[in-house]
Order: structure tokens, then sequence, then C-alpha cells
């Protein structure tokens, strides 16, 4: 099974090129502002697109998915808001939540507020899609500074899912594995919403993931499988 990561494709995803697969997750910041015509734009973007199975959740600038009326906007797309599906044997969690800073969406304090959130994910989860990171993990802020959750780093733990995607924190884009998880930030737009970073794709081998990054050219043609670290596209001058 080809599984398709992308997260944060706020308004650049018009540029963005992403690969055939069985399965397609979204890690949430489908808007800029969070408005409705933003969110209607994204959906139908990822309609437009083969995948069978399309999986997303909101992100801290989804304000609109805070609304009821608007998350049935997304017909079409698998929703998740701290809610599980399965999909050829895989159990899947999505949630939205990420350290309260500032004047977001989905936004819970850290410690026991946040707590209760990861707290429903379930025992035996085998793909868990968050917004925010895990502190520690493809987490760093340009500054320096590790901005991922600490619970859910613990909740993680805990859980062991086969895969974690997440985004939130766009200069952290990339993908480590570790003993029971790989983890994965599948940010596409890169820090300062300039550049388009690529999808990272992750092949379930029954027992085993294959991780690659594809990155093509500005005619779609494919130009290398590479560690996303190393290479971003540039999509335009001052995009
Ligand atoms: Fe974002």
């Amino acid at each position: 099974m080809r599984i398709v990561c992308l997260s944060d494709t706020h308004d650049v995803f018009r540029d963005l090129r992403v690969p055939d697969g069985d399965l397609l997750l979204h890690g949430g910041d489908l808007s800029r502002k969070g408005r409705v015509d933003e969110l209607l734009a994204s959906a139908e973007w990822l309609r437009g697109l083969s995948h069978r199975h399309k999986i997303v959740i909101g992100g801290n600038h989804d304000f609109c998915l805070e609304q009821q009326d608007a998350r049935e906007l997304l017909s079409g797309l698998t929703y998740l808001q701290d809610q599980s599906v399965e999909v050829g044997g895989l159990r899947i969690f999505g949630s939205p939540w990420s350290p309260a800073h500032g004047v977001w969406a989905f936004q819970a304090e850290r410690g026991e507020a946040i707590r209760r959130r990861w707290d429903a994910i379930p025992e035996g989860t085998d793909l868990l899609i968050t917004h925010g990171p895990p502190r520690g993990i493809l987490d760093r802020h340009v500054s320096g500074v590790h901005l991922g959750c600490q619970d859910l780093a613990d909740r993680v733990a805990q859980i062991a899912p086969k895969l974690h995607l997440f985004g939130h924190v766009h200069e952290s884009h990339g993908w480590i594995q570790g003993e029971s998880t790989l983890s994965v930030n599948a940010c596409n737009c890169s820090y300062g919403y300039k550049r388009i970073q690529p999808a990272i794709v992750v092949d379930w081998l029954g027992g085993r993931f294959q991780v690659q990054a594809i990155v093509y050219d500005l005619q779609g043609a494919e130009l290398t499988r590479v560690a996303p670290r190393m290479v971003s596209v540039n999509m335009e001058p001052g995009y």
C-alpha cells in the first residue's frame, strides 16, 4: 500500500505535485486564514486527486473547521477529529490539536488540557495523524526552539503507532525512523510560506515501511527521490 503524506498545504497546494498512491493522509492546515472559501478550494483539489482513500484533519489555521457546518464541505474526504477509521487493515486516528501559542484554532494548554486530548488516542492505533509534532522529533523551529508537545511524545511512546504523521513546524520537514514508530513531518509549505517541500511517500510493505520524498520539476517530471531535508523546490522567484 502506498501512503502519500501531506500537511500544511495552506494556499500553496496549486503548485504541489502529489504522487499517486492508495491512501492520502493530510496533517491539517488546509487553509491559510481559516476561511470557508479556502477550505472549499482545498477540498476540491483533494477530491480531484486519484487516491482511493483520503484522510484529512484540521490544523491551527483552520478556524472554519471548528464549526460543524464547514466540516460538511469536506464530502468525499474522510475528516477525522479525535476519531478513528480503518483502511486496508490499518487503524488510523486523527486529531487537530496543538499546544496553545496564540489565537489559533484547535488549541489546548500544555499539561492536563492537552493530555486529555491525547488520552483519546486508542491503543492499537497503527497510523496516527496529529497537526503538531511530539517534542523532540522534527519539531525544531527556525529559532532552534523545540515546539513539540511532551505529552504527545509520551502518549506516542505508549501507543507505539507504526507511523506518526504531523506538520505545523514547517522548517522541520522530513522523517525519522524510531524504534517502533516512523515519524513524518509532512509540511509542504516552507517556513515563511515561500517554497514547496515535496510530498513524502511511505510504502507499507506489510511489516515495514520504505520512505522517500519524490521531487518534481515545474513541468511535473520526476527529478529524483531523495531525503527531503536536502532539497526543496523553488516554485517561482519570490513565491
Ligand atoms: Fe502550517
